[in-house]
């Protein structure tokens, strides 16, 4: 089901797509960097007790990329959708086609899936929204396809206060340290060309606590249970990142 397209809430949705032609390493097209590799591995485990995953549920990923968190997952349920840009999910069907998973191409909400899910997954999107008012109105429109009973998880949101107490901690120094030596091997083409794509690229990028903090509140004054969750610290960006598990009584 296509809606009149809101212009801006697009912006980094479009420049995904347009990396997806030239960067087809899935990490890095998820917006992780090449020494996450590992880490990148205990998402899955990480997201899936959050979400309480029952055989019987129907779940809907946003912004699924190439299906590194979906296509485990989609084994969990009785039926899993995944959405995100054409040039992006057909890369997706490419690394995994089966029944049990239904790919959508699509810019959410002006997209959505018809009927409603169990469980809604968003991990690591809304910062690339471009203001609060597209946040909210994502999640809004999010929290409309929820079944009674069912959990949206807003995952890997990037806190800027989380990450300065972090980084001001006796560990938070020495992690920087080690980040800095780690990642500072010779840029790729790819690499290059990622970074052309995303300049200027209107998104919100961070939010604070105030933000967070009001994101849940919004929630519970809607009528929806709202919690600010952390993340294992192992994972990617689980030092400086966090989550919002909202659940629809
Ligand atoms: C950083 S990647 C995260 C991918 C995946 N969720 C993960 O964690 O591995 C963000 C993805 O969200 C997609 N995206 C951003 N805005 C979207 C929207 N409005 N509708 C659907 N997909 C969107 C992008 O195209 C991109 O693939």
């Amino acid at each position: 089901m296509t809606k009149n397209p809101k212009p801006g809430l697009n912006d980094s949705y479009t420049r995904y797509g347009k990396l997806a032609q030239v960067q087809t390493d899935a990490l890095q097209l998820a917006g992780r960097f090449r020494i996450q590799a590992l880490a990148e591995r205990r998402i899955v485990a990480d997201v899936r007790s959050k979400l309480a995953l029952e055989p019987t549920h129907r779940l809907l990923e946003i912004g699924c990329n190439m299906g590194t968190l979906l296509i485990p997952l989609a084994f969990d349920v009785a039926e899993a959708w995944g959405m995100d840009h054409p040039n992006i999910i057909q890369l997706a069907k490419t690394r995994f086609a089966d029944p049990r998973l239904n790919w959508l191409a699509g810019c959410f909400p002006q997209t959505q899936p018809a009927g409603k899910f169990d469980r809604i997954l968003v991990n690591s999107v809304l910062q690339y929204l471009s203001n609060i008012a597209d946040i909210e109105m994502f999640l809004d429109q999010a929290l409309a396809l929820l079944s009674d009973g069912g959990r949206l998880l807003i995952s890997d949101l990037p806190n800027t206060d989380r990450r300065r107490r972090f980084q001001t901690s006796e560990a938070g120094k020495a992690f920087d340290i080690e980040w800095k030596q780690l990642s500072s091997g010779p840029e790729t083409h790819a690499d290059r060309k990622q970074h052309e794509i995303f300049d200027g690229a209107t998104v919100i990028a961070t939010f604070n606590d105030d933000q967070i903090f009001a994101l849940a509140s919004r929630c519970r004054k809607g009528g929806y249970h709202a919690y600010i969750m952390p993340q294992d610290p192992r994972l990617p960006f689980g030092h400086t990142r966090e989550d919002l598990l909202i659940v629809k009584p």
